[in-house]
This record gives C-alpha cells, structure tokens and sequence, in this order.
C-alpha cells in the first residue's frame, strides 16, 4: 500500500482508505442493492483486514446513521492506528437529511462527533454540503467555525466535501483538504484535482465505484478495477474512499490499487 502526503497537513493517507456509510444507514442510501448493517463481530473483522492490507483512513460522518458510534466503541485502543475523518453540517433523522452550517450547529456537531468517536481530536473534518456547496463559502460561519476548532488543536485538517467545479476550487483555495465525487461518469470536478495538486492541499475522492453503480462506467473487464485505475491516473489524489462492507470486494481494491501503477512520480509523498 501506498502512503501520500495529505497536502502540507502533515497527515500520510493510505491511497485507498474506507468509508462507512454502510456501516451505520441503510435508509435513503443510492447503493444499487438494500443490505444489512455488518453486526459488531463482522464490523471488527472488516476493521482488522482493512488494517492489515494497509489502509489507515476512514472516513465516517454524523449522517451516516450510527457509523461515528460504532467507530468509537470498535476503534477504541486503537485511536492512533487511525486517520479519522467526519464531517458537520448534515443531519439525517432515519427518513431525510437537515442541513445546519451556523457556526452554533457546526460547533455542537464536532463536539458529539468527539463524543460518539471517544477521541479528544479529529484528524479531517468537513463541512458536508448539500448541492449548494457555494453558499458555504459565501456565507462561512460553518467554516469559520472548523477554523476556531482547528486552531483549538480540536481538528488538524478541515475541508469541504463538494458537489459542483466551482464548490471544489473554492474548497482547495480556502481549505486544506477537498472531498470531491470522481469516477468515469462523474468527473466534472477533475480540474479543482489538479488545483489542489499545484496548491499542496490535500484531495480525498469519493463515489469512487459511482457507488456501485459502476457497470454504467465499464460495460466489460473488471469494472469496480477499472474504476480505480481512472481515479488513481489524476495526479493531485491523497486517498481514493471507497466504501465496502464485504472483506472480499475491500482485498480485491487493495489489490487493483497496489498493482496499478500510476506513473506518477513521487506519488508516495516521499
Ligand atoms: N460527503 C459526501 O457527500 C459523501 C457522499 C458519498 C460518499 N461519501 C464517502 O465516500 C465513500 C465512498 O462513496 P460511496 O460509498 O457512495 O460509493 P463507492 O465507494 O463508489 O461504492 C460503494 C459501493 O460499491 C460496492 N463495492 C465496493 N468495492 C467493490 C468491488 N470490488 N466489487 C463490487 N462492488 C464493490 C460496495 O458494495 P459492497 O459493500 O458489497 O462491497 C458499495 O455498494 C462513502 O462510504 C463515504 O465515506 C461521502
């Protein structure tokens, strides 16, 4: 597994890292087929193969249903084994999501982030934007926010995950770190990818798969590799986030991440 530098944040990301929204939803989600929660023991077990193949990034938000807390319960011990990421702005009661980006809703946010995660610190936090994702820039007190708890050593990094271009340049300007949709049918926020290269910010990729969806990206071959391979050849990416819940789908990415070779010189970070 490779290691990069997650921009000048002083974080060494594993190129392919976990999400974990299947850990903790199953309603309202876009996943092409329903599932079930992993029960505790299959948590764990997925934690620890991700571990041992060399991932050290997860990425987990407080709309992600009960994801936070069942990090915190399974990860504790193990704190420093992790690069955690969650995110603030998002609400998801079990039927829809709210959106609260006021300075007050952001802060509570983070401190029941602390909580639920039984940590003192988050290593990456972001504001998780709904489709506006400008008016977080236009009207900041949720980043503002982020930035008095970064400079509070509450946070180490904080960014933005976007949805639009322009969202994800504004990101990479005022932010260490940007999480951007990319995949063979969504790569409108490519150009933001090498923004964030030129400027040292760190750049975390999500719906990697198209969120599962990805036989509409590759009609042939190995599709989910395919896909892999398409994030992994734009210089710029930190750490690609893809979410599994199966041990075998998490050692097959590892796989197609560690034999691809993306030409990239210096693309460890060393
Ligand atoms: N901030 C945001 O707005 C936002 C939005 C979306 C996602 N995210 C983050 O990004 C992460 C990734 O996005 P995502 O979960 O939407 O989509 P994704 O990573 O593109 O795709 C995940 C889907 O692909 C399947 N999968 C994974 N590896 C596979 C393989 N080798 N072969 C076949 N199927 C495979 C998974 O099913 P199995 O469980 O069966 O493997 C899952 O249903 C999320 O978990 C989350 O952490 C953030």
């Amino acid at each position: 597994m490779d290691y990069r530098n997650l921009g000048s944040t002083g974080l060494r990301v594993s190129v392919l890292g976990l999400g974990t929204v299947k850990l903790g939803r199953t309603a309202g989600v876009k996943y092409p087929k329903p599932f079930d929660l992993p029960d505790d023991p299959q948590a764990a077990s997925l934690l620890e193969t991700a571990h041992h193949l060399g991932i050290n990034f997860l990425d987990t938000a407080p709309a992600y249903g009960i994801s936070e807390q069942r990090l915190g319960e399974l990860l504790q011990g193990q704190r420093d084994t992790w690069i955690i990421c969650t995110k603030a702005g998002e609400i998801f009661d079990g039927e829809k999501s709210t959106y609260d980006f006021s300075a007050a809703g952001v802060t509570a946010s983070i401190e029941r982030s602390l909580l639920r995660l039984r940590t003192d610190h988050l290593d990456i936090a972001l504001l998780h934007a709904d489709d506006d994702d400008l008016l977080l820039f236009e009207h900041d007190d949720g980043l503002q926010a982020l930035e008095r708890m970064r400079e509070k050593g509450l946070i180490r990094a904080i960014g933005v995950s976007t949805k639009t271009l322009e969202g994800s340049l504004r990101a990479v300007a005022r932010c260490d770190v940007v999480m951007l949709p990319l995949n063979p049918v969504e790569n409108e926020c490519a150009p933001a990818i090498e923004a964030a290269h030129v400027a040292n910010k760190g750049v975390l990729i999500k719906k990697a798969l198209v969120s599962g969806h990805f036989s509409a990206a590759h009609s042939c071959g190995d599709a989910a590799r395919n896909c892999l391979e398409f994030a992994q050849t734009h210089r710029g990416v930190s750490s690609i986030v893809v979410g599994t819940i199966n041990p075998e789908h998490l050692k097959e990415n590892v796989q197609a991440i560690c034999t691809h070779d993306s030409g990239m010189p210096g693309d460890t970070g060393e």
